[in-house]
């Protein structure tokens, strides 16, 4: 169930100039978490930064009654998110939206992109318990893009693309030599930018792998009030924020 809660920074790792991970601590963390759901962010109550932001769970650990996000900076509210110190109080509603689906003793390609990446740690782990076969493909523009290949390598083998070459092949994902295999697999699962998924999805339905895409359409309320996260599906306008943020590539009217 969707909680209203008043939590505290427990710390912030920063990764690069431009992403970081934020660990916050709840009073109560909801059970069953699963891959997807993501979390509406109280930043602040200025004019330009009024409205929550999403951030998909990067990690979620019932011991320590923390979760944790994986956030890169595009702009106000993302920049004031890291610049917040340990213990202060955050407010955010959580947690939000649907999850992928977990296929079980399947082989799946789990694709992520940028701030994409952020939900598929706990993916994959989701996906391996499950007994499923699990491959990462990251990309990035550089190396300096690709992030969290330990924790990726716990769960499954990691593949690498960069488009200026710096690691693992050079190129954007769909140019990936596992594409030229890709009837190995029977699920992809991705997030990402909304091309990369675009790309993705096609060559998934071209040959009839079941595919599932997180999108990350520009929500404001976060619960099916505003609209105006609506994305078109083959039964209508739908919201991201309550029907999604996953969707099977075969509903959207790509
Ligand atoms: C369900 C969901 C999960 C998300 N999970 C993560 C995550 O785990 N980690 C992460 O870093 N980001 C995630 N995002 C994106 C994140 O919410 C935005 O980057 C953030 O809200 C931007 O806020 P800002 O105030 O820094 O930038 P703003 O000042 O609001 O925007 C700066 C620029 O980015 C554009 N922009 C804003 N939001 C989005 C968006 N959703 N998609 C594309 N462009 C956008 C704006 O149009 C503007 O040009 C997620 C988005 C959704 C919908
Ligand atoms: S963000 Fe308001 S309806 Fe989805």
């Amino acid at each position: 169930m969707k909680k209203i809660q008043d939590c505290k920074v427990k710390e912030i790792k920063l990764l690069n100039e431009d992403t970081y991970i934020l660990d916050l601590e709840l009073p109560v963390v909801p059970e069953n978490i699963e891959a997807g759901n993501f979390a509406e962010l109280r930043v602040d109550n200025t004019a330009d930064v009024f409205l929550r932001r999403p951030f998909s769970v990067y990690s979620v650990d019932y011991d320590k009654k923390t979760v944790g996000f994986f956030v890169k900076i595009i702009g106000k509210g993302t920049q004031l998110l890291s610049q917040l110190e340990l213990n202060d109080n955050l407010n955010m509603i959580y947690p939000l939206g649907n999850s992928f689906s977990t296929p079980e003793n399947k082989k799946v390609l789990i694709i992520g992109g940028g701030s994409g990446i952020a939900p598929l740690v706990l993916l994959g782990k989701k996906q391996k318990e499950a007994g499923n076969d699990v491959t990462f493909l990251l990309g990035g523009r550089a190396a300096k893009d690709i992030h969290l290949i330990e924790e990726f390598e716990q769960y499954g083998e990691v593949k690498i693309t960069t488009e200026d070459g710096s690691l693992g092949e050079k190129g954007r994902v769909t140019d990936h030599s596992v594409f030229q295999n890709i009837t190995d697999f029977t699920h992809i699962f991705t997030c990402g930018p909304d091309p990369m998924m675009h790309a993705i999805g096609k060559i998934a339905q071209k040959n009839g792998i079941e595919c599932e895409v997180s999108l990350e359409n520009t929500m404001a309320c976060g619960f099916g009030a505003c609209l105006c996260c609506i994305t078109e599906t083959t039964t209508g306008n739908r919201c991201v924020c309550t029907e999604g943020p996953v969707f099977n590539v075969n509903e959207l009217t790509w």
